[in-house]
């Protein structure tokens, strides 16, 4: 079969008048006909997409409507890191809520892995494709053993028994926590607990994870094991990434970053395109990473340094440069 495809967009393709040949790997070839096909690159696409959170009274009269996403268009490739920042109420949750279809656009769309979130049969396979992980690790884990826990997705699943054992290895190994399989999850640190979860969500083998501040309720540590554990999955299990969060320096190595402000996509581009906007990003009442705000506030001072320094070692790199 071949596919004509334009980079990074869904190409439809209406295949009523294409014979296309199945082969069954050994003698035989069947004629599949279908009616259109969607095929993409990206693993999520949102499209003007609108979410309103209606409050009735008791008689079911609506009270208030609030726009909690605003016309939001965005993209995430698959493979990719992204990182979604935004203040309080920005609508980054309500975001991914949707790509989990626990909530449907009020307008718009959303395709998840080529599935649009609003085709109520495929919600298992957009469920499978895009695994959410969130805040409290407490609230994710319900087995009394890790290993158990983790295994509950894929037994849910109808996984067999054996491929359990498998997947329940693999992801433990992932996250790094194979050697607490046996341990329980309440004698573990908040850090290892959301590996666990991670791990929980791997073992569903899904194409994409959303993590919607995964590291809020962490220590320094815990904060520093999670992020690396997600950058090795994005990395070695090519597992495509969207992380929300309010910290500045876990967003320095993802591809792209989305910034969000009173449900609108407001700035989108690479970490460096993003972090050389300081004034922009305080306007949306966003920090920058330390060593950026004080490469920033050395340039103000006549100090020619590049805009959007994110790390010390490039600080360095620069400051070398005007000894
Ligand atoms: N269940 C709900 N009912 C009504 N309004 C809601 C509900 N959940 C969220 N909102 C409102 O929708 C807006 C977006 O909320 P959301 O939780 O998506 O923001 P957020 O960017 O995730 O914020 P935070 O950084 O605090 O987690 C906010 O104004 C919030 O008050
Ligand atoms: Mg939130």
């Amino acid at each position: 079969m071949c596919i004509l495809c334009k980079d990074n967009e869904a190409v439809k393709i209406n295949i009523a008048n294409i014979i296309f040949l199945h082969y069954n790997g050994k003698d035989k070839y069947s004629v599949i006909k279908g009616r259109t096909v969607g095929v993409t690159m990206n693993m999520i696409e949102a499209k003007n997409l609108v979410f309103e959170y209606i409050r009735r009274d008791e008689e079911g009269n609506v009270e208030s409507i609030h726009r909690a996403v605003d016309e939001v268009s965005l993209d995430v490739k698959k493979g990719d890191f992204v990182a979604i920042l935004g203040h309080n109420g920005s609508g980054k949750s309500t975001i991914a809520k949707h790509i989990n279809a626990i909530l449907l656009p009020s307008e718009g769309t959303l395709v998840v892995n080529g599935i649009d979130t609003k085709e109520e049969d495929r919600l298992w396979d957009i469920r499978q494709s895009a695994g959410m992980v969130f805040q409290n690790p407490d609230n994710q884990i319900i087995a009394s053993v890790v290993e158990e826990d983790v295994g509950f997705g894929p037994e849910n699943m109808g996984v067999p028994t054996e491929e359990i054992w498998k997947r329940v290895e693999d992801s433990l190994k992932a996250v790094g926590m194979y050697e607490y399989r046996t341990h329980s999850p309440n004698k573990l640190s908040g850090g290892q607990k959301q590996r666990v979860a991670i791990a929980g969500i791997m073992a569903m083998r899904p194409q994409c994870i959303i993590l919607d501040e995964p590291t809020a309720m962490l220590d320094p540590n815990g904060r520093k094991e999670v992020i690396r554990t997600i950058r090795e999955l994005n990395k070695t299990e090519h597992v495509t990434v969207l992380l929300i969060t309010h910290y500045m320096d876990e967003v320095i190595e993802a591809d792209k970053v989305i910034v969000m402000d009173d449900g609108k996509v407001v700035m989108q581009g690479t970490p460096k395109e993003i972090f050389s906007q300081v004034d922009k990003l305080k306007q949306y009442r966003l920090d920058v990473p330390q060593v950026t705000e004080l490469a920033y506030e050395l340039k103000k001072e006549g100090i020619p340094l590049p805009d959007g320094i994110l790390t010390v070692e490039e600080f360095g790199i620069e400051i070398k440069k005007l000894i």
